[in-house]
C-alpha cells in the first residue's frame, strides 16, 4: 500500500513539470467520471432491451471499432447467402425457419441477383462467383399464363446485374442484363409507352390495368438510361427517356405539384389527385433527383420536378405530432363527399427513405441558388403559390431540417420497440386537446384535415408555421420545431393494456420486414451530416437484428415489433441481401467505395456510375439535356 502510495507521489511530481502530460491525464480522468456518471443517468430506455455491448459516445469510437462493426455485418450476410445456398438455392428465398423456399419474383433466385453486388463490395469472392454461375445459367423463362411483375423485375434483377457489372465488369453480366431487357420489353407495349404491370418473357403477354401505379410505371429511368450507356443500344435510352418525357410534360396544377398514384397508361396523363411518399409512389419520387445525379447534373427537367415534388412535400404532406413534436410525411386523397382532401397521417416505413433523399439532394444541389434550377415558373399560378409557400426560408435549410427531422422519429419508431425494431406503419394522432395539444401541417398555413377545426396550431395557439418564422427570427439557436433529438417512449406490458398514449402514435402494422428504409437514411445522414449519432443508430439498429431476427440458417421477418423477444415470421426477403445489409455494411467502412458524387443507388440500392454521355452518344441517342 505505501509503496503503491509512494508511486502516485511519484507520479504527480513528474506531471507537475510536465504540463501537457499533467493536462492530458488529467482530462482522461475528468472524461472516464463523466462517461461512468453519464451510464447511470443518462435517458437509456432503447438501450436497456439489448445491451450488447457498454455504450460509448459514437464520436469518440475509432475507425477500428468501425472496422470491426463492418466485419460483423459481412459475417451476417454470410450466415444468411450460406443458408439461402444451402436449403433455397436455385429458388428465389430462403424461409429461414423452416429451413425451405419459396418462388415469389420469377423463380430465377432473386436473392442472388439482389445480393452480388453486395458481395462485390464486401469482397466474398468465393460467394460472388458461385453466384455468377448460376446468373449464367438462369435463362429467364416463365411457364404460359404466368407474368413477370415489371417493377420488381427491373429494380431487382436487371439493377442488381447491371450494378454488380458496373463494379466488377464481368462481361456475362452485362450479356444477361441485355437478354432479359429485350424479353421483358413487350411490356412497352401501351399507346402511351409506359409499362403494363406484367409480361411474359417467353410469349411476350402482357398483364396489367389501363391505371398504371406511379411508382411501377416511373421507377426504371436509372436502369434503362445505364443500359444504354453500357451496351450502346439506343432502344434501352428510349425506354427510358420516353417515360421521363411524360411525366414532365404532364399537367399537375390539380395536384399542386407532384405526381399522383394514378395513371392513365393509354394517354400517359394523371389519372387521380392522390399522393403519397410511401407506397405506390416512393421511388418514382426518388428517381427525379437520381435521375439528374446519374446524368451528371444535366437532365435539368427532372431537378426541377424533384424540387417542386420536394416543396409539394414539404408544404402539404409533412405534419408534427402533438405533444412529442413528432415530424412525419403522410398521403392525401381526395375526398368522395366534401371538396377537400383527406389527410390520412399514416407514415409508413417505405416513406422512411425521404430524408436520405433529402439529404442527398442537400448535398448534391446548388438548393439556394432557386434561378439555377429554375423550378418554378413564376407566370404560372399553381408554380407560383407553390414557390410562395417556402418564400423567406433558405430551401438548404429546410430540406436538411425536413431530412433530420423525419429520420429522427424513422429512428425513434425503432427506438420506442421493447426489439429496437421499427413497426411497418403508424398512424399518428393529431390533436389532443386534454392536453392542449396540437399538431399540424409544418408549413401548412391553412386548416388541413378536411374539418373546421384549424389543425395548424401550437399548444401556445399559433401556427407551427408562424412558430418556424419566429425560430428564425429569435437568431435561430438550437433546431427548429419538429427537428431536434427526442427520448425514446417504450411502453411496459401494463403501458399496453391499458391503452397508453404517451408515443402520440398507434401502431397499424406491427411487423418488421427487414426492411431498409431507416438503415438507408441513417447511412445519408451520418455521410451528408458527418454526425456521429446517425451511424450509431445504425449500429443499434443491427444489434437488434442479430438479437430478434437471426435462426440457424438465416434471418426472420418479426410478425411484431411490440414484444421482446420478437415474434419471427417464416420469411427473408432478397432485399435484405441488396439494401439492409448493404447500406449498414457502406455505414461502417471508412474509405467508402461509392461517394455520393460518383455513384447513383436505385430504388433496390444498386449502385450505377454516373454518366458522362460522349459526343458520339448524345447526337446517336439524341439526349436533349
Ligand atoms: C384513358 O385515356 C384514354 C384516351 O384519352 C381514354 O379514352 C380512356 O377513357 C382513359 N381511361 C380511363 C379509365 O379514364
Amino acid at each position: 500500500m505505501s509503496m503503491y502510495r509512494h508511486q502516485l507521489y511519484r507520479t504527480w511530481l513528474s506531471l507537475r513539470h510536465r504540463p501537457q502530460l499533467r493536462n492530458w491525464v488529467y482530462g482522461t480522468v475528468m472524461l472516464s467520471t463523466l462517461y461512468f456518471l453519464y451510464q447511470f443517468i443518462s435517458p437509456s430506455d432503447s438501450r436497456q432491451t439489448f445491451p450488447l455491448e457498454s455504450y460509448v459516445e459514437p464520436e469518440l469510437l475509432p475507425q477500428s471499432v468501425w472496422d470491426n462493426r463492418a466485419e460483423r455485418v459481412k459475417k451476417a450476410f454470410q450466415h444468411a447467402y450460406h443458408g439461402w445456398e444451402q436449403y433455397a438455392a436455385p429458388h428465389d428465398e430462403l424461409k429461414p425457419i423452416s429451413n425451405t423456399y419459396q418462388d415469389n419474383f420469377n423463380g430465377w433466385g432473386v436473392t442472388v441477383f439482389d445480393g452480388l453486388d453486395t458481395m462485390a463490395l464486401m469482397k466474398l469472392d468465393h460467394e460472388y462467383k458461385r453466384a455468377l454461375k448460376h446468373v449464367e445459367d438462369v435463362e429467364f423463362k416463365l411457364e404460359e399464363g404466368k407474368y413477370a411483375p415489371y417493377f420488381e423485375t427491373v429494380i431487382r434483377y436487371l439493377g442488381g446485374m447491371l450494378s454488380a457489372y458496373a463494379l466488377t465488369e464481368d462481361p456475362i453480366l452485362l450479356r444477361k442484363a441485355d437478354e432479359l431487357a429485350r424479353k421483358l420489353d413487350p411490356v412497352f407495349g401501351t399507346p402511351s409507352g409506359l409499362p403494363y404491370y406484367g409480361v411474359n418473357p417467353d410469349t411476350g403477354a402482357t398483364q396489367g390495368p389501363a391505371i398504371g401505379i406511379l411508382a411501377e410505371i416511373a421507377s426504371l429511368q436509372l436502369e434503362y438510361t445505364y443500359l444504354a450507356k453500357v451496351t450502346g443500344k439506343k432502344e434501352h435510352f428510349d425506354r427510358a427517356q420516353n417515360v421521363i418525357n411524360i411525366i414532365n410534360r404532364a399537367n399537375y396544377d390539380k395536384t399542386g405539384g407532384m405526381m399522383p398514384i394514378r395513371w392513365n397508361t393509354t394517354d400517359g396523363t394523371p389519372f387521380d389527385q392522390s399522393l403519397s411518399a410511401g407506397a405506390q409512389a416512393d421511388s418514382a419520387h426518388e428517381y427525379l433527383l437520381k435521375q439528374y445525379l446519374l446524368t451528371a447534373k444535366r437532365d435539368q427537367e427532372s431537378l426541377q420536378l424533384y424540387i417542386r415534388t420536394a416543396t409539394q412535400l414539404i408544404t402539404e404532406l409533412m405534419y408534427i405530432s402533438p405533444t412529442r413534436h413528432l415530424l412525419y410525411v403522410t398521403d392525401k386523397v381526395p375526398s368522395r363527399t366534401s371538396h377537400t382532401a383527406q389527410i390520412s397521417h399514416r407514415f409508413e416505413h417505405l416513406s422512411c427513405f425521404l430524408p436520405g433523399l433529402l439529404a442527398l439532394g442537400v448535398q448534391e444541389l446548388p438548393l439556394d441558388d432557386i434561378d439555377f434550377m429554375d423550378a418554378f415558373d413564376k407566370d404560372h399560378p399553381a408554380q407560383r403559390a407553390q414557390w410562395e409557400k417556402l418564400r423567406g426560408f433558405s430551401l438548404r435549410d429546410v430540406h436538411l431540417w425536413a431530412a433530420q427531422g423525419l429520420a429522427q422519429t424513422c429512428w425513434l419508431s425503432y427506438a420506442d420497440m421493447p426489439t429496437g425494431l421499427g413497426p411497418d406503419e403508424m398512424l399518428f394522432y393529431t390533436n389532443m386537446p386534454e392536453q392542449g395539444a396540437w399538431g399540424g401541417g409544418w408549413f401548412a398555413p391553412k386548416t388541413a384535415a378536411g374539418g373546421a377545426r384549424p389543425m395548424t396550431r401550437t399548444g401556445g395557439g399559433t401556427l407551427w408555421v408562424d412558430a418556424l418564422r419566429s425560430w428564425k427570427r429569435s437568431g435561430a439557436r438550437g433546431v427548429p420545431p419538429g427537428v431536434g433529438d427526442k427520448t425514446p417512449v417504450v411502453y411496459s406490458k401494463e403501458d399496453r393494456v391499458r391503452g397508453a398514449f404517451g408515443r402520440d402514435y398507434s401502431i397499424k402494422k406491427d411487423e418488421y420486414l427487414l426492411r431498409p428504409e431507416t438503415v438507408e437514411s441513417l447511412y445519408l445522414l451520418w455521410k451528408v451530416t458527418g454526425e456521429a449519432r446517425w451511424r450509431d443508430r445504425a449500429w443499434r439498429i443491427f444489434e437488434a437484428i442479430e438479437v430478434h431476427t437471426k435462426t440457424p440458417a438465416g434471418y426472420a421477418s418479426l410478425r411484431t415489433v411490440q414484444t421482446s423477444p420478437g415474434v419471427k415470421d417464416d420469411d427473408m426477403p432478397s432485399y435484405f441481401f441488396a439494401e439492409t445489409l448493404k447500406y449498414l455494411y457502406l455505414t461502417f467502412i471508412g474509405d467508402t467505395p461509392l461517394p455520393l458524387d460518383k455513384w447513383v443507388l436505385n430504388t433496390e440500392a444498386h449502385p450505377f456510375p454516373v454518366i458522362q454521355w460522349t459526343a458520339e452518344e448524345r447526337e446517336r441517342f439524341r439526349v436533349g439535356y
